[in-house]
């Protein structure tokens, strides 16, 4: 059904800067979800003049937020108290995983972590499932009928962790490929290859993942890279003729444009080279970062002109600490304060919405208000909390009430949240 969303509508570039913003503006939505016309309300073509108006008053309408790295099967376990990363796989999390080879749970689990985004503002995400091929199926089921973009895989892992979450090489190559022929494509749902680590996978594993990511068209790579010190060891030891941590996913073909990796904390100059040059991605996960003790990721340092690498941000729930993007950007905010860095807050805004999407693929989709993406929406109230209210009074532009949302905010600003034009969570105006 069409309808209007009316509030003070903003949406960000891929120069990192705010590209729209009407104060008393619409967003037109369709038949089929997607954005027909996005102006100034009074102006609201006539077309649109008999559909229902959802009106969110002086609210801030934006594109909702993309999570460009979190772990479903960890939808429950945030604020587990590891010595380190390797220390909380083993003792939290790898135990946790197990849980979902149960079709039943994991279907149960995807309903509350799908309503969990929602409620949080998120409306797309690249995520990580468990070892389990029912994991990822549950996962996609619940995405399909929610019409989210999600990008998913069954995670392959298999060595150096409990016999319920391994699989095998041939095990894990068989069910993603199966898992791809029936999900890649289906309403907004892609496929992503997801070997775990360099530490739960073999080199035959890596090897098979290379493949499956060059044989399957549109699928994307998701895995982790030089996330601690205790890790980085660990390959060290596994692979002891690889230049650095980077140079064993390179050596499998695991490095490109369709490739992701979160945290990159700790790359070298020539790791940094490479990801550049490959135009392979960095995902920044501050609260995790700084939960498990892992570092502080620079910014500055990975955007060096003469190399720069490709980054987004994301909650790694559940090493993060928060499922909220505004959480996650004020977070980022005070690690790259740490690294002598002051990003803007519609820069962060920018590279949470357009910017993961263009990290996911999904740019042609979603990601920005613009005329013919789905209508992914995010209502924010910069007057949410008692604190965010006088702070609200002080804000003297766009820039500032967006600094103190990042800064204050968290699920108790997001009034509402669409989905392709349907509204998952809170009121509609
Ligand atoms: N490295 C390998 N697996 C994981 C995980 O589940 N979370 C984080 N933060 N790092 C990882
Ligand atoms: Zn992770």
């Amino acid at each position: 059904m069409k309808k209007v969303i009316r509030g003070e509508v903003v949406s960000f570039g891929e120069d990192l800067r705010v590209a729209l913003h009407f104060e008393k503006g619409a967003v037109a939505v369709d038949e089929r979800g997607r954005i027909g016309w996005v102006g100034e309300a009074a102006k609201l073509p006539e077309g649109w003049r008999s559909a229902p108006v959802e009106d969110h008053g002086s609210k801030l309408v934006l594109p909702g937020f993309i999570d460009a790295h979190i772990h479903f099967p960890q939808y429950r376990m945030l604020a587990a108290p590891g010595k380190d990363l390797l220390d909380w796989l083993r003792r939290f999390t790898f135990p946790e995983e197990a849980r979902y080879a149960d079709a039943g749970y994991a279907a149960a689990a995807a309903e509350a972590f799908l309503s969990r985004l929602f409620s949080h503002g998120t409306t797309a995400a690249l995520a990580f499932c468990s070892v389990h091929k029912a994991c990822a199926e549950a996962l996609f089921t619940a995405a399909t009928s929610a019409n989210m973009a999600l990008v998913t895989g069954k995670t392959m892992m298999d060595r150096n962790a409990i016999p319920a979450v391994q699989d095998t090489p041939e095990t894990g190559a068989r069910e993603s490929e199966e898992l791809y022929h029936v999900w890649h494509g289906k309403g907004r749902n892609r496929y992503a290859v997801t070997p775990r680590f360099a530490i739960t996978s073999s080199e035959a594993q890596l090897k098979l993942s290379g493949e499956l990511l060059a044989s399957l068209p549109g699928a994307l790579m998701q895995t982790h890279i030089s996330e601690s010190a205790g890790e980085i060891a660990f390959v060290k030891e596994l692979f002891p003729t690889s230049k650095d941590y980077t140079d064993v996913y390179d050596r499998f073909g695991l490095l490109g444009p369709r490739s992701i990796f979160a945290h990159g904390i700790h790359l070298n100059e020539r790791e940094a080279k490479r990801f550049s040059e490959s135009g392979s991605s960095v995902i920044h996960c501050p609260t995790s970062n700084t939960f498990l003790g892992s570092g502080l990721m620079s910014m500055p340092y990975l955007r060096d002109r003469a190399r720069p690498v490709s980054l987004g941000i994301a909650t790694d729930v559940g090493g993060g600490t928060s499922y909220s993007m505004l959480q996650t950007m004020g977070e980022t905010y005070k690690v790259q304060m740490l690294n002598g860095y002051k990003p803007q807050a519609a820069e962060l805004f920018a590279m949470a919405t357009i910017g993961n999407a263009h990290r996911l693929h999904i740019a042609t989709d979603t990601g920005s208000l613009d005329s013919g993406k789905f209508a992914d929406v995010v209502v924010l109230d910069p007057e949410a909390t008692p604190v965010l209210k006088a702070r609200h009074a002080l804000s003297q532009s766009l820039e500032d009430v967006l600094f103190a949302l990042m800064i204050l905010g968290d699920d108790r600003a997001v009034a509402a949240t669409y989905v392709a034009g349907a509204c998952r969570h809170g009121r509609t105006g």
